[in-house]
């Protein structure tokens, strides 16, 4: 082996894991293109050189410096055969994939349907690649969400509101989950869950009876949205609500402590992989210890266990 490519998605971390890519790689005595626009730029043929100096300064940065986008054509034959092409076109031997689903999705199909050597590194906010304890940016996005929650929660005990926040996530409710744990939050509202509103408004307008004054409701944006959610609590109860939509703020700021140095480990393994020949699967921490897990091998969905830490939040609010 002697060069390999890596593309990205973007979330917080993202950029420490290029670094810890292009360090080892380069370490390990190897050339390190890195592909422009996700999935997109491996069709277009969008490479760029990176070396230790084109990697400085990145480690605290949001974002990705190689840029992403989404990339629909990848999912048809004649998408993959260009991108399959342009790896081969460049001599590459082997190519990192960051990113969440979707992208380790193409990863796959890159691997199996193409039987070129791929590792991929899950990141992304929403924390739902199957077999995977923590992918890169999932606690960015959590302390980023957790200071807007505190912060509403100031003026919501002030002026005795009751605030609904809508955060990311539209197949898992993951961000929402902790951020009503770590915000100490009355309500959470999730894709995976069916909490009716109207035993919401009910518990409302128990608790305004004894006294109670502010509430924040967290609702993932694949359950509802905030405006709906808002509405009904308004109707139901008679009472005031204001809202809060986070959206895309979650994927940017400086990336936290703990992803850097699990994009740290995640990058500096997936070169060790790729160079060792273990390809066609991810590199994760299994209770702090580096694996490589098959693509597939933890199924579709991740497995998640929702009902204990919704009775947590509902025991502690
Ligand atoms: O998959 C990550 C994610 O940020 C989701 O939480 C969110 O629903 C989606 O991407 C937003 O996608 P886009 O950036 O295309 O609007």
């Amino acid at each position: 082996m002697t060069k390999i490519a890596l593309l990205t998605r973007d979330c917080g971390g993202v950029n420490a894991a290029i670094r810890a890519v292009v360090r080892t790689a380069v370490a390990q005595g190897l050339l390190v293109e890195g592909v422009l626009r996700g999935f997109e730029g491996l069709m277009n043929g969008e490479f760029v050189a990176l070396d230790r100096r084109s990697v400085s300064n990145i480690i605290g940065l949001g974002g990705t410096i190689l840029k992403t986008a989404r990339a629909d054509r990848f999912r048809a034959e004649e998408g993959q055969k260009a991108a399959v092409a342009n790896l081969r076109a460049r001599a590459i031997d082997g190519l990192i994939v960051i990113g969440g689903n979707g992208s380790l999705a193409g990863a796959r199909t890159l691997a199996e349907r193409h039987g070129f050597p791929v590792v991929g590194i899950p990141a992304t906010i929403d924390n739902d690649v199957p077999g995977v304890e923590s992918a890169i940016g999932a606690d960015t996005a959590v302390n980023v969400a957790l200071d807007a929650v505190d912060k509403l929660r100031d003026t919501a005990t002030s002026l005795e509101r009751i605030f609904v926040v809508e955060v990311m996530g539209r197949k898992c409710g993951w961000i929402a989950m902790q951020v009503a744990l770590a915000g100490g939050c009355e309500e959470v509202l999730l894709p995976e869950k069916d909490v009716p509103v109207g035993a919401l408004c009910e518990e409302i307008k128990q608790g305004r009876r004894q006294g109670k004054a502010s509430w924040i409701i967290v609702v993932a944006e694949g359950r509802s949205s905030a405006s709906d959610i808002a509405s009904a609590v308004t109707a139901a109860t008679g009472l005031e609500t204001r809202i809060a939509v986070l959206g895309h703020i979650q994927r940017g700021g400086r990336p936290t402590a703990m992803d850097r140095i699990l994009a740290a480990r995640l990058g500096h393994a997936a070169v060790e992989a790729l160079a060792e020949g273990r390809t066609g699967g991810l590199v994760h921490l299994d209770c702090g210890r580096v694996a490589f897990l098959p693509f597939g091998a933890a199924g579709d969905v991740k497995k998640t266990d929702i009902e204990s830490d919704y009775h947590l939040l509902k025991v502690l609010s």
